[in-house]
């Protein structure tokens, strides 16, 4: 599939068939995220593939309680998104259903490969994870393009002391997010919601206008 189509259809899946994905696609689909820059080219992740169920069913039971937490902060107002209510409840289903989804891809990082340059600026750290998210962008994408769904979630991150001990990782290294992936139950979208491009791509300076991007809404 064309790849410009490929990233424009890319959704977060939250709806999957119960139905099993190939070990041959699945490698296939892992091999993409090989491909990927890191900073130095220290290549400092790995993918741990979970199917199995009782495995799944663990990350599920982490992950619940903390999307209940969030849920509870959305539906209180301390946290302000602008979600709709069926919006939250596509995301609360996913939760509920986690366990169902048929593959979890936990990606790991050798964290001391990883370099802060920011570290001392005031504000949050960014750029550790300029050598982990191509990877996981590849790795979508080439499930994107074989028609399999996938959501990446970094909501894990609060579980990711029980998380290294259900899968054995070691203690130099850290997870980085969870992808969900499965055979999605509905059609993908036509087009993204995203903002149009003139309100983030400029010319020479910061909020000049880049010609060209307003024919991209
Ligand atoms: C860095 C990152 C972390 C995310 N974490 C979660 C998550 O923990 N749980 C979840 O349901 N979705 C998660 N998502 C999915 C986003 O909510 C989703 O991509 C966004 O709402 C836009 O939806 P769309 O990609 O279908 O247009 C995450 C996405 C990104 C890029």
């Amino acid at each position: 599939m064309d790849l410009l189509n490929a990233m424009q259809t890319m959704n977060a899946c939250r709806y999957f068939k119960p139905d099993a994905v190939a070990d041959d696609l699945l490698a296939k689909i892992l091999n993409a995220a090989r491909w990927a820059a890191t900073g130095s080219n220290k290549q400092p992740l790995s993918f741990i593939v979970v199917r199995d169920a009782a495995k799944r069913r663990a990350l599920h039971d982490l992950y619940q309680p903390i999307w209940d937490t969030v849920m509870q902060k959305y539906a209180s107002g301390e946290f302000k998104s602008g979600f709709t209510p069926k919006f939250l409840g596509h995301v609360d289903h996913f939760a509920r259903h986690l366990d169902t989804v048929p593959v979890h891809i936990v990606v790991c990082v050798q964290w001391k490969d990883l370099t802060a340059l920011d570290a001392n600026l005031d504000r949050t750290v960014l750029t550790p994870g300029s050598s982990i998210y191509p990877a996981v962008q590849n790795l979508m994408l080439a499930a994107r393009a074989e028609g399999l769904g996938t959501t990446l979630t970094t909501l894990l991150a609060l579980a990711e002391p029980q998380i290294k001990t259900l899968l054995e990782i070691p203690a130099d290294t850290a997870t980085a997010a969870v992808i969900m992936l499965g055979w999605p139950e509905k059609p993908f979208p036509q087009s993204l919601k995203r903002k149009p491009l003139a309100e983030t791509a400029f010319l020479d300076r910061y909020g000049a206008p880049l010609p060209g991007a307003s024919a991209y809404v």
